[in-house]
Protein backbone atom coordinates (compact mmCIF):
# COMPACT_ATOMS: atom_id res chain seq x y z
CA UNK A 1 0.00 0.00 0.00
CA UNK A 2 1.21 3.63 -0.85
CA UNK A 3 -0.18 6.73 0.84
CA UNK A 4 -1.61 6.95 -2.77
CA UNK A 5 -3.49 3.71 -2.29
CA UNK A 6 -5.13 3.51 1.35
CA UNK A 7 -6.13 0.26 2.43
CA UNK A 8 -10.12 0.48 0.97
CA UNK A 9 -12.82 0.78 3.61
CA UNK A 10 -15.07 -2.36 3.37
CA UNK A 11 -17.78 -2.58 2.28
CA UNK A 12 -17.99 -0.24 -0.73
CA UNK A 13 -20.60 1.64 -2.15
CA UNK A 14 -22.69 0.82 -5.22
CA UNK A 15 -23.02 3.59 -7.86
CA UNK A 16 -25.70 1.82 -10.00
CA UNK A 17 -27.93 0.03 -7.85
CA UNK A 18 -27.96 -2.99 -9.96
CA UNK A 19 -24.18 -3.55 -10.25
CA UNK A 20 -21.66 -4.34 -8.24
CA UNK A 21 -19.26 -1.33 -6.83
CA UNK A 22 -16.80 0.23 -9.37
CA UNK A 23 -14.03 -0.59 -6.91
CA UNK A 24 -13.91 -4.16 -7.64
CA UNK A 25 -13.27 -3.56 -11.58
CA UNK A 26 -10.43 -1.30 -10.34
CA UNK A 27 -8.98 -3.51 -7.73
CA UNK A 28 -9.38 -6.68 -10.40
CA UNK A 29 -6.74 -4.91 -12.53
CA UNK A 30 -4.22 -3.25 -9.87
CA UNK A 31 -4.44 -5.39 -6.95
CA UNK A 32 -6.59 -8.51 -7.07
CA UNK A 33 -5.75 -9.84 -3.79
CA UNK A 34 -5.92 -6.75 -1.19
CA UNK A 35 -6.68 -5.88 2.24
CA UNK A 36 -9.81 -4.34 3.26
CA UNK A 37 -10.59 -2.19 6.34
CA UNK A 38 -13.28 -3.80 8.16
CA UNK A 39 -16.15 -1.51 10.42
CA UNK A 40 -14.61 -2.85 13.26
CA UNK A 41 -10.61 -1.68 12.35
CA UNK A 42 -9.77 -5.11 11.60
CA UNK A 43 -8.17 -5.99 8.59
CA UNK A 44 -9.29 -8.77 5.95
CA UNK A 45 -8.32 -10.14 2.66
CA UNK A 46 -10.50 -9.72 -0.50
CA UNK A 47 -10.09 -11.18 -3.87
CA UNK A 48 -11.75 -9.31 -6.50
CA UNK A 49 -10.79 -12.26 -9.75
CA UNK A 50 -13.43 -15.26 -10.52
CA UNK A 51 -10.21 -17.99 -10.61
CA UNK A 52 -8.53 -16.53 -7.23
CA UNK A 53 -12.53 -16.93 -5.73
CA UNK A 54 -12.95 -20.61 -7.12
CA UNK A 55 -9.45 -21.35 -5.68
CA UNK A 56 -10.78 -20.25 -1.96
CA UNK A 57 -13.30 -21.65 -1.67
CA UNK A 58 -12.33 -24.77 -3.56
CA UNK A 59 -9.22 -25.05 -0.68
CA UNK A 60 -9.93 -27.31 2.30
CA UNK A 61 -7.87 -24.99 4.69
CA UNK A 62 -10.18 -22.32 4.08
CA UNK A 63 -13.34 -22.75 7.08
CA UNK A 64 -16.61 -21.46 6.79
CA UNK A 65 -17.07 -21.64 10.60
CA UNK A 66 -17.87 -18.14 11.47
CA UNK A 67 -17.04 -18.50 15.01
CA UNK A 68 -13.20 -19.13 14.25
CA UNK A 69 -11.29 -15.37 15.26
CA UNK A 70 -10.79 -13.77 12.50
CA UNK A 71 -13.71 -14.66 10.39
CA UNK A 72 -14.88 -11.85 8.09
CA UNK A 73 -18.25 -9.85 9.38
CA UNK A 74 -19.58 -6.83 7.26
CA UNK A 75 -20.71 -5.17 10.11
CA UNK A 76 -21.72 -5.51 14.08
CA UNK A 77 -25.02 -7.11 13.05
CA UNK A 78 -23.46 -9.32 10.64
CA UNK A 79 -20.98 -10.97 13.55
CA UNK A 80 -23.83 -11.12 16.06
CA UNK A 81 -26.35 -13.04 13.88
CA UNK A 82 -23.76 -15.09 12.62
CA UNK A 83 -22.94 -16.43 16.25
CA UNK A 84 -25.84 -18.61 16.59
CA UNK A 85 -27.04 -22.40 15.34
CA UNK A 86 -26.89 -21.75 11.24
CA UNK A 87 -26.26 -25.66 9.91
CA UNK A 88 -24.06 -26.66 8.09
CA UNK A 89 -23.03 -23.92 5.65
CA UNK A 90 -21.03 -22.59 8.54
CA UNK A 91 -19.31 -26.63 8.96
CA UNK A 92 -16.57 -27.88 7.64
CA UNK A 93 -15.75 -31.38 6.03
CA UNK A 94 -16.48 -34.27 7.44
CA UNK A 95 -19.35 -32.69 9.11
CA UNK A 96 -20.69 -30.64 6.88
CA UNK A 97 -20.00 -33.54 4.10
CA UNK A 98 -22.47 -35.84 6.43
CA UNK A 99 -25.39 -33.27 7.25
CA UNK A 100 -25.84 -32.11 3.23
CA UNK A 101 -25.86 -35.76 2.33
CA UNK A 102 -28.80 -36.42 3.96
CA UNK A 103 -30.44 -33.56 2.53
CA UNK A 104 -29.10 -34.26 -1.41
CA UNK A 105 -31.72 -36.45 -3.29
CA UNK A 106 -34.37 -34.27 -1.87
CA UNK A 107 -33.33 -31.08 -3.66
CA UNK A 108 -32.03 -32.85 -6.79
CA UNK A 109 -33.60 -32.20 -10.00
CA UNK A 110 -36.10 -35.04 -10.52
CA UNK A 111 -37.48 -33.98 -6.90
CA UNK A 112 -37.78 -30.43 -7.81
CA UNK A 113 -38.86 -31.18 -10.77
CA UNK A 114 -42.05 -32.79 -8.86
CA UNK A 115 -42.46 -29.05 -7.58
CA UNK A 116 -43.48 -27.54 -10.71
CA UNK A 117 -47.25 -28.12 -10.73
CA UNK A 118 -47.50 -26.42 -7.08
CA UNK A 119 -45.36 -24.03 -8.32
CA UNK A 120 -46.78 -23.14 -11.15
CA UNK A 121 -50.48 -23.00 -9.42
CA UNK A 122 -49.17 -21.19 -6.58
CA UNK A 123 -47.68 -18.30 -9.15
CA UNK A 124 -50.87 -18.52 -10.91
CA UNK A 125 -52.83 -17.77 -7.58
CA UNK A 126 -50.15 -15.11 -6.49
CA UNK A 127 -50.85 -13.23 -10.01
CA UNK A 128 -54.76 -13.56 -9.93
CA UNK A 129 -54.60 -12.08 -6.86
CA UNK A 130 -52.22 -9.31 -7.63
CA UNK A 131 -54.48 -8.11 -10.93
CA UNK A 132 -57.54 -8.57 -9.34
CA UNK A 133 -56.00 -5.89 -6.83
CA UNK A 134 -55.13 -3.72 -9.52
CA UNK A 135 -51.98 -1.60 -9.56
CA UNK A 136 -50.07 -0.32 -8.26
CA UNK A 137 -48.95 -3.10 -6.09
CA UNK A 138 -45.70 -3.61 -4.21
CA UNK A 139 -44.67 -6.72 -6.10
CA UNK A 140 -42.41 -7.76 -3.32
CA UNK A 141 -45.13 -7.99 -0.95
CA UNK A 142 -47.40 -9.54 -3.66
CA UNK A 143 -45.54 -12.29 -5.43
CA UNK A 144 -41.67 -11.87 -4.57
CA UNK A 145 -42.00 -13.06 -1.06
CA UNK A 146 -44.46 -15.22 -0.56
CA UNK A 147 -43.51 -17.61 -3.26
CA UNK A 148 -39.79 -18.69 -1.61
CA UNK A 149 -41.73 -18.33 1.56
CA UNK A 150 -44.95 -20.60 0.72
CA UNK A 151 -42.55 -23.22 -1.46
CA UNK A 152 -40.22 -23.74 1.64
CA UNK A 153 -43.76 -24.63 3.66
CA UNK A 154 -45.00 -26.77 1.16
CA UNK A 155 -41.85 -28.59 1.57
CA UNK A 156 -41.56 -29.00 5.27
CA UNK A 157 -45.21 -29.46 5.52
CA UNK A 158 -45.56 -25.92 7.40
CA UNK A 159 -49.28 -24.21 7.01
CA UNK A 160 -48.84 -21.22 4.34
CA UNK A 161 -50.19 -18.97 6.88
CA UNK A 162 -46.79 -19.43 8.78
CA UNK A 163 -45.22 -17.85 5.91
CA UNK A 164 -44.90 -14.27 6.99
CA UNK A 165 -43.63 -15.33 10.29
CA UNK A 166 -40.79 -17.02 9.08
CA UNK A 167 -40.20 -14.42 6.50
CA UNK A 168 -40.34 -11.50 9.23
CA UNK A 169 -38.09 -12.90 11.73
CA UNK A 170 -35.47 -13.76 8.47
CA UNK A 171 -36.20 -10.41 7.48
CA UNK A 172 -34.91 -8.86 10.70
CA UNK A 173 -32.31 -11.26 11.17
CA UNK A 174 -30.09 -10.88 7.88
CA UNK A 175 -30.90 -6.54 8.04
CA UNK A 176 -26.98 -5.38 8.41
CA UNK A 177 -28.19 -2.46 9.66
CA UNK A 178 -30.40 -3.66 12.32
CA UNK A 179 -29.41 -3.53 15.83
CA UNK A 180 -27.47 -6.67 16.68
CA UNK A 181 -30.05 -7.53 19.38
CA UNK A 182 -33.10 -7.41 17.67
CA UNK A 183 -31.21 -9.88 15.14
CA UNK A 184 -30.37 -11.94 17.64
CA UNK A 185 -33.55 -12.10 19.33
CA UNK A 186 -35.17 -12.89 15.36
CA UNK A 187 -33.07 -15.64 15.12
CA UNK A 188 -33.87 -17.09 18.24
CA UNK A 189 -37.76 -17.34 17.53
CA UNK A 190 -37.37 -18.75 14.72
CA UNK A 191 -35.15 -21.30 16.48
CA UNK A 192 -37.89 -22.10 18.58
CA UNK A 193 -40.45 -22.13 16.12
CA UNK A 194 -38.12 -25.00 14.45
CA UNK A 195 -37.71 -26.51 18.07
CA UNK A 196 -41.24 -26.63 18.87
CA UNK A 197 -41.83 -28.14 14.83
CA UNK A 198 -39.91 -31.20 15.86
CA UNK A 199 -41.79 -31.79 19.40
CA UNK A 200 -45.00 -31.65 17.09
CA UNK A 201 -43.56 -33.89 14.06
CA UNK A 202 -42.42 -36.39 16.56
CA UNK A 203 -46.07 -37.08 17.59
CA UNK A 204 -47.33 -36.75 13.95
CA UNK A 205 -45.58 -37.61 11.44
CA UNK A 206 -46.10 -36.84 7.51
CA UNK A 207 -44.60 -37.02 4.35
CA UNK A 208 -43.20 -33.78 4.44
CA UNK A 209 -39.14 -33.12 4.54
CA UNK A 210 -39.27 -32.68 8.35
CA UNK A 211 -40.64 -36.04 9.12
CA UNK A 212 -38.57 -37.98 6.72
CA UNK A 213 -35.51 -36.35 8.45
CA UNK A 214 -36.68 -37.17 11.87
CA UNK A 215 -37.09 -40.92 10.46
CA UNK A 216 -34.06 -41.07 8.51
CA UNK A 217 -31.76 -39.45 10.48
CA UNK A 218 -32.57 -38.08 14.01
CA UNK A 219 -34.46 -41.34 15.32
CA UNK A 220 -31.68 -43.61 14.27
CA UNK A 221 -29.28 -40.66 16.03
CA UNK A 222 -27.35 -39.70 12.60
CA UNK A 223 -28.27 -35.81 14.02
CA UNK A 224 -28.55 -34.53 16.95
CA UNK A 225 -31.77 -31.97 17.60
CA UNK A 226 -29.90 -29.19 17.79
CA UNK A 227 -27.74 -29.38 14.57
CA UNK A 228 -31.21 -30.57 13.08
CA UNK A 229 -32.81 -27.26 13.58
CA UNK A 230 -29.81 -25.42 12.81
CA UNK A 231 -30.71 -27.50 9.37
CA UNK A 232 -34.10 -26.50 8.71
CA UNK A 233 -33.39 -22.81 9.84
CA UNK A 234 -30.70 -22.83 6.95
CA UNK A 235 -33.37 -24.06 4.30
CA UNK A 236 -35.44 -20.82 5.49
CA UNK A 237 -33.00 -18.17 5.75
CA UNK A 238 -31.17 -19.90 2.22
CA UNK A 239 -34.18 -19.97 0.46
CA UNK A 240 -36.43 -16.99 0.99
CA UNK A 241 -34.33 -13.67 0.70
CA UNK A 242 -32.15 -14.76 -2.27
CA UNK A 243 -34.78 -15.92 -4.44
CA UNK A 244 -37.19 -13.17 -3.23
CA UNK A 245 -34.78 -11.18 -4.12
CA UNK A 246 -34.02 -12.03 -7.79
CA UNK A 247 -37.84 -11.80 -8.26
CA UNK A 248 -37.45 -8.37 -7.03
CA UNK A 249 -34.25 -7.09 -8.78
CA UNK A 250 -34.97 -9.65 -12.27
CA UNK A 251 -37.93 -7.82 -12.86
CA UNK A 252 -36.36 -4.25 -12.62
CA UNK A 253 -33.44 -5.42 -14.18
CA UNK A 254 -35.61 -6.63 -17.28
CA UNK A 255 -38.12 -3.43 -17.11
CA UNK A 256 -34.51 -1.43 -18.25
CA UNK A 257 -34.08 -3.63 -20.86
CA UNK A 258 -37.86 -3.78 -22.66
CA UNK A 259 -36.23 -5.24 -25.85
CA UNK A 260 -34.78 -8.30 -24.03
CA UNK A 261 -37.87 -8.49 -22.37
CA UNK A 262 -40.07 -8.34 -25.24
CA UNK A 263 -37.65 -11.42 -26.93
CA UNK A 264 -38.01 -13.29 -24.23
CA UNK A 265 -41.68 -12.71 -24.25
CA UNK A 266 -41.75 -13.94 -27.54
CA UNK A 267 -39.30 -16.81 -27.37
CA UNK A 268 -39.92 -18.45 -23.79
CA UNK A 269 -37.53 -20.81 -24.48
CA UNK A 270 -34.51 -18.27 -23.84
CA UNK A 271 -35.78 -18.18 -20.64
CA UNK A 272 -33.65 -20.85 -18.76
CA UNK A 273 -30.43 -19.06 -20.60
CA UNK A 274 -32.07 -15.99 -19.46
CA UNK A 275 -32.66 -17.12 -15.53
CA UNK A 276 -28.65 -18.10 -15.58
CA UNK A 277 -27.64 -14.08 -17.00
CA UNK A 278 -29.66 -12.65 -14.79
CA UNK A 279 -28.22 -14.60 -11.52
CA UNK A 280 -25.35 -13.58 -12.86
CA UNK A 281 -25.67 -9.97 -13.19
CA UNK A 282 -27.36 -9.10 -10.10
CA UNK A 283 -25.29 -11.74 -7.79
CA UNK A 284 -27.67 -11.23 -5.08
CA UNK A 285 -25.15 -12.83 -2.57
CA UNK A 286 -23.30 -9.94 -2.36
CA UNK A 287 -21.63 -10.71 1.53
CA UNK A 288 -21.53 -14.49 1.74
CA UNK A 289 -18.33 -16.49 0.51
CA UNK A 290 -16.34 -15.15 3.57
CA UNK A 291 -13.68 -17.68 4.52
CA UNK A 292 -10.77 -18.05 7.31
CA UNK A 293 -8.07 -20.07 6.56
CA UNK A 294 -7.15 -22.62 9.21
CA UNK A 295 -3.79 -22.82 8.14
CA UNK A 296 -1.20 -20.42 6.52
CA UNK A 297 -1.62 -20.58 2.58
CA UNK A 298 -0.67 -18.93 -0.40
CA UNK A 299 -3.37 -17.46 -2.95
CA UNK A 300 -1.26 -15.87 -6.27
CA UNK A 301 1.41 -15.45 -4.53
CA UNK A 302 0.20 -13.69 -1.79
CA UNK A 303 0.51 -15.50 1.50
CA UNK A 304 -2.49 -15.67 4.04
CA UNK A 305 -2.19 -16.77 7.54
CA UNK A 306 -3.96 -18.65 9.38
CA UNK A 307 -6.60 -16.71 11.00
CA UNK A 308 -6.70 -13.85 8.50
CA UNK A 309 -10.24 -13.21 7.19
CA UNK A 310 -11.03 -13.66 3.47
CA UNK A 311 -13.69 -12.57 1.28
CA UNK A 312 -14.70 -13.32 -2.43
CA UNK A 313 -17.58 -11.43 -3.10
CA UNK A 314 -19.95 -13.10 -5.74
CA UNK A 315 -20.69 -10.15 -7.58
CA UNK A 316 -16.94 -9.49 -7.82
CA UNK A 317 -16.83 -13.34 -9.59
CA UNK A 318 -19.56 -12.39 -11.83
CA UNK A 319 -18.67 -9.58 -13.20
CA UNK A 320 -14.78 -10.43 -13.95
CA UNK A 321 -14.19 -9.50 -17.67
CA UNK A 322 -11.80 -12.41 -18.30
CA UNK A 323 -14.52 -14.86 -17.68
CA UNK A 324 -17.33 -12.83 -19.07
CA UNK A 325 -17.10 -10.09 -21.73
CA UNK A 326 -18.47 -6.50 -21.10
CA UNK A 327 -19.49 -8.01 -17.80
CA UNK A 328 -22.04 -4.51 -17.01
CA UNK A 329 -24.04 -5.52 -20.18
CA UNK A 330 -26.72 -7.47 -19.49
CA UNK A 331 -27.62 -9.69 -22.33
CA UNK A 332 -30.42 -13.22 -22.19
CA UNK A 333 -28.77 -14.72 -25.24
CA UNK A 334 -25.17 -14.52 -23.47
CA UNK A 335 -23.99 -18.00 -22.31
CA UNK A 336 -23.72 -17.22 -18.57
CA UNK A 337 -23.86 -20.66 -17.51
CA UNK A 338 -20.32 -20.59 -15.18
CA UNK A 339 -21.51 -17.85 -13.08
CA UNK A 340 -20.82 -18.58 -9.55
CA UNK A 341 -23.72 -16.86 -8.18
CA UNK A 342 -24.69 -20.15 -6.55
CA UNK A 343 -21.29 -20.45 -4.63
CA UNK A 344 -18.28 -22.76 -5.40
CA UNK A 345 -16.74 -25.42 -3.94
CA UNK A 346 -18.17 -27.58 -1.19
CA UNK A 347 -21.01 -25.15 -0.10
CA UNK A 348 -22.57 -24.53 -3.74
CA UNK A 349 -26.02 -23.98 -2.80
CA UNK A 350 -27.82 -26.97 -2.13
CA UNK A 351 -31.08 -24.88 -3.18
CA UNK A 352 -30.37 -24.03 -6.81
CA UNK A 353 -32.09 -26.53 -8.62
CA UNK A 354 -35.38 -25.25 -6.80
CA UNK A 355 -34.34 -21.92 -6.88
CA UNK A 356 -34.24 -22.03 -10.79
CA UNK A 357 -37.42 -23.85 -11.06
CA UNK A 358 -38.98 -20.75 -8.76
CA UNK A 359 -37.48 -18.06 -11.08
CA UNK A 360 -38.27 -19.77 -14.75
CA UNK A 361 -42.01 -20.16 -13.80
CA UNK A 362 -42.23 -16.50 -11.64
CA UNK A 363 -40.49 -14.95 -14.87
CA UNK A 364 -42.16 -16.96 -18.02
CA UNK A 365 -45.66 -16.14 -16.32
CA UNK A 366 -45.34 -12.60 -15.20
CA UNK A 367 -44.27 -11.69 -18.76
CA UNK A 368 -46.94 -13.28 -20.42
CA UNK A 369 -49.81 -12.05 -17.87
CA UNK A 370 -48.43 -8.32 -17.44
CA UNK A 371 -47.01 -7.54 -20.67
CA UNK A 372 -47.20 -3.85 -20.06
CA UNK A 373 -45.77 -4.27 -16.40
CA UNK A 374 -43.94 -0.96 -15.30
CA UNK A 375 -42.58 0.52 -12.28
CA UNK A 376 -45.09 2.80 -9.96
CA UNK A 377 -42.13 5.16 -9.24
CA UNK A 378 -39.28 6.18 -10.80
CA UNK A 379 -35.94 3.58 -10.05
CA UNK A 380 -34.13 6.27 -8.67
CA UNK A 381 -36.76 6.27 -5.45
CA UNK A 382 -36.27 2.93 -4.59
CA UNK A 383 -35.10 1.52 -1.73
CA UNK A 384 -32.11 -0.98 -1.87
CA UNK A 385 -31.37 -2.86 1.03
CA UNK A 386 -28.14 -3.24 2.09
CA UNK A 387 -28.97 -7.00 3.75
CA UNK A 388 -26.50 -10.13 3.57
CA UNK A 389 -28.72 -10.67 0.30
CA UNK A 390 -28.93 -7.69 -1.88
CA UNK A 391 -32.49 -6.52 -2.81
CA UNK A 392 -35.10 -3.92 -2.71
CA UNK A 393 -37.36 -3.37 0.71
CA UNK A 394 -40.56 -2.51 -2.01
CA UNK A 395 -41.32 -2.81 -5.80
CA UNK A 396 -44.17 -0.79 -6.76
CA UNK A 397 -45.25 -1.65 -10.03
CA UNK A 398 -48.48 -0.83 -12.36
CA UNK A 399 -49.94 -2.00 -15.47
CA UNK A 400 -52.31 -0.90 -18.09
CA UNK A 401 -55.79 -2.57 -18.10
CA UNK A 402 -56.17 -3.83 -21.42
CA UNK A 403 -55.00 -7.36 -20.78
CA UNK A 404 -53.24 -9.48 -23.60
CA UNK A 405 -53.01 -13.12 -22.34
C1 LIG B 1 -25.69 -22.04 -0.07
C2 LIG B 1 -27.04 -18.56 -3.18
C3 LIG B 1 -31.61 -20.29 -3.15
C4 LIG B 1 -30.35 -23.39 0.35
C5 LIG B 1 -25.68 -20.97 -0.94
C6 LIG B 1 -24.48 -20.24 -1.30
C7 LIG B 1 -24.88 -19.26 -2.17
C8 LIG B 1 -26.30 -19.38 -2.36
C9 LIG B 1 -23.99 -18.22 -2.81
C10 LIG B 1 -23.05 -20.53 -0.83
C11 LIG B 1 -22.68 -19.75 0.40
C12 LIG B 1 -21.22 -19.91 0.80
O1 LIG B 1 -20.39 -20.44 0.07
O2 LIG B 1 -20.90 -19.45 1.90
C13 LIG B 1 -28.40 -18.74 -3.44
C14 LIG B 1 -29.16 -17.95 -4.41
C15 LIG B 1 -30.44 -18.45 -4.40
C16 LIG B 1 -30.48 -19.54 -3.43
C17 LIG B 1 -28.60 -16.80 -5.23
C18 LIG B 1 -31.65 -18.02 -5.19
C19 LIG B 1 -31.62 -17.43 -6.34
C20 LIG B 1 -31.66 -21.29 -2.22
C21 LIG B 1 -32.84 -22.07 -1.89
C22 LIG B 1 -32.48 -22.91 -0.86
C23 LIG B 1 -31.08 -22.69 -0.58
C24 LIG B 1 -34.18 -21.93 -2.58
C25 LIG B 1 -33.29 -23.90 -0.09
C26 LIG B 1 -34.12 -24.65 -0.36
C27 LIG B 1 -28.99 -23.29 0.51
C28 LIG B 1 -28.22 -24.11 1.45
C29 LIG B 1 -26.89 -23.73 1.33
C30 LIG B 1 -26.84 -22.67 0.33
C31 LIG B 1 -28.79 -25.20 2.35
C32 LIG B 1 -25.69 -24.29 2.10
C33 LIG B 1 -24.98 -25.34 1.27
C34 LIG B 1 -23.77 -25.93 1.96
O3 LIG B 1 -23.21 -25.32 2.86
O4 LIG B 1 -23.39 -27.05 1.59
N1 LIG B 1 -26.76 -20.43 -1.60
N2 LIG B 1 -29.24 -19.66 -2.88
N3 LIG B 1 -30.62 -21.70 -1.41
N4 LIG B 1 -28.12 -22.44 -0.14
FE1 LIG B 1 -28.66 -21.13 -1.57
Amino acid sequence: MTPDNPVPTWPFTREDALLPPPEFDELRARCPITQVEMWDGSRSWLATRADDMRAILRNPVMSADSSLAGYPNSSANHAASRGGQKGFIRMDAPEHDVQRRMLTTKFSIPKVAKLREFVERLVDELLDRMEARGGPVDLLEALAAPLPSMAICEIMGLPPQDAPFLLGRVNQWMDLNSDPERSAAAAAELSRYLDDLITERLEYRGEDLVSQLLTEQFEPGHISRLDLVGMLNLLIVGGFDTTANMIGLGTVLLLRHPDQMADLRENPELMPGAIEEMLRYLSVAHHVASRVPKEDVEIRGVCIHAGEGVMAPIPAANHDPGVFAEPSRFDIRRDARSHVAFGFGIHQCLGQNLARLELQVVFTKLLSRFPTLRLAVPENELDFRNSMIYGVSALPVAWSLERDS
